[in-house]
């Protein structure tokens, strides 16, 4: 039996602060939205099956912001009536508009140097990923031109995509470390990180990823290096804080699930929160190890045997859908996300922002899932929403317009949410409030 309840509301809930009536300072309130999208957590925390539709929408909705906080959500004539904007409060008219909780992308790869357009011919050429690696491309070439490359040059880099993230409505983001795969280049990673979660508004949740190929140096030795990262990396990231999960390359050829079971082991043992990338290209029966290793969430899925998605339903892993991908390497197959969503799995959906598959648009993701997994774009927006929250463990704050949580939220140039897929590949934002700020304005 699944360890996941699903309520039943009976209504959404209007919320309001009201503290013996002490009226706080409103900043900025969002008026006339044609949907609000409220994604209220009265549908379930993460949203599953049939829930994975209930958005929760207000028509003609309104949201009051007071500094970093939503402090009202309800209806246009609720808001004015119980807090009358005045000459200092910023006024956003949403008429005819859709507007979101703030977008989370919870699985990328943003720390990186050096480009692979050329491995597209290679792909049309017929040649499989794990040939493109093992012929020294794919995640090994990205490795080379990772090591070269200076503090400040991984800084640039991630700058760049985390601003066009933002303009593409994306408030919360995970992302790895991975192409330094030696001591001194993943501490150099992870530092990276560290420094644009302070200086871009961007909230970033920083992993480990050393785990992620089997370094030059190491080649034919995957004992070996497994060793270094437990005795070397995990020790000196967990001493300097430079992450909060853990992932591994779970794959065939790439780390066994021994090796994978050992890395997580340790690395839970040191404060870290598991997460790992399983069954992408061949079916290793991740899916088992991550529910038997309580991962928070795990990526891509798409070759998962029946036995271990029933071990996921049973567990409290998120399942991230990564169509970015398939579609990148050109494959047929997308994970069966329809089945999981009747099985009563939890998803989320991610970019999987990385140099083989680079989209900072969960647009476009929204848009992959339900022409390729046949996600309806109610339950995609539940997946990069809420459930997006859920799988980096920030359901509390993010992934819904409630009182109390981040003022995080996407006003869209669409009336609907069933505009998202369908107008697709062009950037619908309005605008994006990030802690409460417009940090993108498109009008
Ligand atoms: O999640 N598959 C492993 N890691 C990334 C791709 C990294 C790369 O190709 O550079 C992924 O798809
Ligand atoms: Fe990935």
């Amino acid at each position: 039996m699944s360890v996941r309840s699903t309520p039943t509301p009976k209504r959404i809930r209007r919320k309001v602060i009201n503290d013996n009536n002490i009226k706080p300072h409103i900043d900025l309130i969002i008026i006339h939205a044609n949907e609000l999208v409220t994604m209220d957590t009265i549908y379930g925390v993460p949203r599953i099956g049939e829930d994975m539709k209930n958005l929760a929408i207000i028509h003609d909705g309104a949201v009051a912001i007071s500094r970093d906080s939503i402090i009202f959500v309800g209806t246009t004539k609720e808001l004015i009536e119980q807090f009358p904007p005045n000459e200092e409060t910023i006024i956003i008219d949403a008429t005819n508009r859709l507007v979101t909780p703030g977008l989370i992308d919870p699985h990328t790869h943003i720390i990186f140097d050096g480009y692979r357009e050329n491995e597209l011919e290679m792909k049309l050429a017929g040649k499989s990923y794990i040939e493109i690696l093992e012929s020294g491309g794919g995640i090994l070439k990205t490795v080379k031109a990772t090591r070269k490359a200076p503090l400040a040059q991984l800084i640039k880099n991630g700058r760049i995509i985390l601003d066009r993230m933002m303009e593409y409505g994306t408030t919360t983001i995970e992302t790895k470390s991975g192409y330094g795969l030696d001591v001194e280049n993943e501490v150099k990673s992870l530092l990276a990180v560290k420094e644009l979660n302070l200086e871009h508004p961007m909230d970033i949740i920083s992993t480990f990823l050393g785990a992620h190929a089997v370094p030059p140096e190491f080649k034919g030795k995957t004992d070996e290096y497994v060793d270094l990262i437990i005795t070397e990396m995990i020790p000196k990231i967990v001493e300097e804080e430079l992450a909060e999960f853990c992932d591994v390359f779970c794959e065939e050829g790439i780390f066994s699930l021994e090796q994978t079971k050992k890395i997580i082991n340790a690395a839970v043992k040191s404060g870290l929160k598991p997460q790992i990338h399983i069954d992408e290209i061949v079916d290793t029966s991740g899916a088992l190890l991550a529910a038997e290793l309580n991962a928070i969430q795990v990526g891509h899925l798409l070759r998962s045997n029946d036995k271990g998605l029933e071990a996921l339903k049973s567990s409290n892993t998120i399942a991230t859908l990564l169509p970015g991908t398939p579609f990148c390497l050109m494959l047929k197959d997308y994970a069966p996300a329809r089945k999981m969503i009747e099985m009563g799995i939890p998803i989320a959906l991610a970019t999987d922002l990385n140099p083989n598959c680079w989209t900072e648009s969960l647009q476009i993701i929204i848009a992959l899932a339900c022409y390729h997994m046949k996600l309806s774009p109610a339950e995609a927006l539940s997946a990069v929403t809420i459930n997006a929250a859920c799988a980096l463990n920030r359901q509390e704050e993010i992934g819904s317009l409630e009182v109390g949580k981040k003022a995080d939220l996407v006003v869209f140039d669409i009336p609907s949410h069933n505009f998202l897929p369908y107008h697709f590949g062009v950037n619908l934002v309005s605008k994006v409030i990030k802690n409460g700020k417009i940090v993108i304005d498109l009008e």
